[in-house]
């Protein structure tokens, strides 16, 4: 077994070699393979995600990524890595779990699941500009089979970890075609699983009531756009940006990211908390690789340190620990077990 370990830019250099550590202690069999990706790559190669990635990417069927710079103006030849690399992958459904965590912002009673459709949409790259670029257009594309995969993931997943309830979040009230058919379809797959109880909310009151009322939501399934913004809003719920991993699952393969960037007022550091990279890893483990009893190591390695008070600086700015000494109270406390 293998797994294509890509750093990326920023802290991807920090958090990163931590979750590998931590993986590498309790999965020493999961042969882990270097690749690079990202800004840097680009400035250096010319590409920001080489063809040797790629193909590496492919060949292992599991990545451990970081994040990639990029820039809000368009660049000539570049591409967002993560993003080609999701779509080539066709890890269609992103994982994004919020629960509750010991630590000082966190929401107590939050427990929810964002499933997101990680290959179309907004997404897709279809991008041009007319009158002479007094006009911006950005093509949506939203798919029946992109729609029922995803759809079947998410109430497979709300079954497999015990939940009761998926939330269907679109805007079909406006996008009729493309969300109504996102709509449409996963309503079509609900039926399937009558044990589950579904609803629907439009994405601007699915916002509300993230904000106003996190704690009553289960599962939530949503296109591309929808669940990358409601997935960081959730992530305020359990601690902060620095805590919330994610994973994008496809047919057979995996990649294992934080939620966050790559937090370029803060690289180079070693201040960076590497929990997000860390818990990203658990869920490669529990979802890719079969390894539930390695994942429950390291999610009680994590939540053991926060209960003993040790947090990195964007949770508790006295006292904080660096991204090395986080990650060794939670390689040593996995050890001890
Ligand atoms: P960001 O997530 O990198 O940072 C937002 C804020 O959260 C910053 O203040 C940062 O210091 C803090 N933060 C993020 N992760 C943290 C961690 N592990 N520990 C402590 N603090 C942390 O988002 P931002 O600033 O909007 O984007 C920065 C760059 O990252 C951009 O170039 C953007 O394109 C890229 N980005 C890449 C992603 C990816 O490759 N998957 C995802 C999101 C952004
Ligand atoms: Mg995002």
């Amino acid at each position: 077994m293998q797994v294509c370990v890509i750093e990326g830019d920023g802290i991807g250099h920090e958090v990163v070699p931590a979750a590998a550590r931590v993986l590498w202690l309790v999965a020493p069999d999961i042969e882990q393979k270097p690749a690079e990706a990202g800004w840097d790559t680009f400035q250096r190669v010319g590409t920001s995600l080489p063809d040797a990635t790629l193909d590496l990417a492919i060949h292992c069927g599991a990545v451990l990524f970081g994040a990639a710079a990029s820039p809000s103006y368009p660049v000539e030849g570049y591409s967002i890595p993560v993003v080609r690399l999701r779509r080539t992958l066709q890890t269609y459904a992103s994982l994004r779990p919020a629960g509750y965590l010991h630590v000082p912002a966190a929401r107590p009673g939050v427990d929810l699941l964002v499933v997101r459709e990680t290959t179309e949409d907004v997404y897709v790259g279809r991008e041009y500009t007319r009158d002479e670029g007094r006009t911006g257009i950005s093509e949506k594309v939203i798919t029946r089979a992109g729609s029922e995969r995803v759809a079947k993931r998410a109430y497979a997943l709300a079954l497999e970890t015990g939940r009761h309830r998926v939330t269907i979040v679109h805007k079909a009230s406006v996008m009729v075609q493309s969300d109504g058919l996102f709509r449409k379809v996963a309503f079509e797959i609900a039926e399937h699983y009558p044990e589950i109880q579904t609803d629907e909310l439009l994405v601007d009151t699915a916002a509300y009531w993230m904000v106003k009322d996190p704690t009553r939501f289960d599962v939530l399934l949503t296109p591309n756009l929808y669940g990358d913004i409601l997935s960081d809003m959730a992530a305020a719920y359990s601690g902060g940006l620095g805590l919330a991993p994610s994973l994008s699952l496809g047919a057979g393969v995996a990649l294992a990211e934080p939620v966050h960037g790559c937090a370029p007022d803060i690289a180079g550091k070693g201040i960076a908390n590497p929990t997000a990279t860390i818990l990203a890893t658990a869920l490669l483990l529990r979802h890719h690789f079969q390894r539930p009893d390695a994942a429950d190591r390291i999610e009680r390695a994590v939540r053991t340190v926060f209960m003993a008070g040790g947090y990195t600086a964007d949770i508790k700015s006295d006292g904080a620990l660096t991204t090395q000494q986080f990650t060794d109270r939670v390689c040593d406390i996995i050890a001890a077990e």
